[in-house]
């Protein structure tokens, strides 16, 4: 009796982890399929910062900010990486939501070249293979002249600037960042080199995505979480 009482308790207590879970929401008729992910972070002001990017030109685009990568400036501001005052605000780094769920930011591209369609949209990727316990749901902030079909180019700092060095001005970061210019850091420890606000997203490829070199996902378009939309300000209707 005290024994079947005790199974009870001990299945109750492993259903529920007390972590928060919350409500994923797919967008019907949404995006979805397979890709791969990959890793950067440029400094540089993202492309969905541009309002003319956007589907909805009277919405609020991705922030950006000034070279404290804190303070938002005016979406017609010059990127960095062009010449003027705007970056990449550092809020836009990925964080934990709970054990096995992050929340990010991506650039991304569905057709192989530069492609606004999704900017400001939201994707649950489910990780494929080794880390398929791992789900992270990341909103679309830029793309890339260099991106392949269905890539997520992961906004991780640390893990390379790839073709513009816009860190060099913001954070004093050697001539191709920091580790490789493709690629990043190879270990958690050389997440020191990066200044303090960047150092947990460096992290986060080490810790919550188990080191675990480009992992493939599944993906399917969601509506943007409140936690997302409160950090870049935009949000795809
Ligand atoms: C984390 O949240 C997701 C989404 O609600 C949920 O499916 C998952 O079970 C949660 N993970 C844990 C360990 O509770
Ligand atoms: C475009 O964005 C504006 C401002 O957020 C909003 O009021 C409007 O409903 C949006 N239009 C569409 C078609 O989603």
């Amino acid at each position: 009796m005290e024994t079947a009482l005790a199974l009870i308790l001990f299945a109750c207590v492993a259903l529920s982890t007390g972590e928060y879970s919350p409500d994923l929401i797919p967008v019907p008729g949404g995006m979805s399929g397979t890709g791969f992910t990959t890793g950067y972070w440029d400094c540089c002001k993202p492309s969905c910062s541009w309002r003319e990017n956007l589907r909805n030109t009277s919405a609020d685009p991705v922030t950006s900010c000034a070279i404290d990568g804190d303070t938002v400036l005016d979406p017609g501001a010059m990127s960095n990486c062009g010449g003027g005052p705007s970056y990449m605000c550092s809020n836009q780094q990925p964080f934990v939501v709970n054990s096995t769920l992050a929340y990010g930011f991506t650039g991304a591209s569905f057709t192989g070249k530069v492609d606004y369609q999704l900017c400001c949209g939201c994707v649950l990727l489910s990780f494929i293979g080794e880390l398929s316990h791992k789900k992270m749901v990341v909103q679309v902030t830029n793309t890339g002249a260099d991106a392949a079909v269905n890539q997520f180019d992961l906004a991780l700092p640390g893990a390379g600037v790839g073709i513009n060095n816009g860190c060099i001005s913001q954070w004093n970061a050697p001539p191709d960042g920091w580790g490789k210019r493709y690629g990043g850091v190879d270990t958690e420890a050389e997440c020191s080199q990066l200044p303090w606000q960047l150092q947990e997203g460096c992290r986060f490829r080490f810790e919550f995505m188990e080191s675990v070199p480009v992992p493939k996902v599944n993906f399917v378009q969601v509506e943007c979480p409140k936690e997302i939309v409160d950090r870049s300000h935009c949000n795809l209707k």
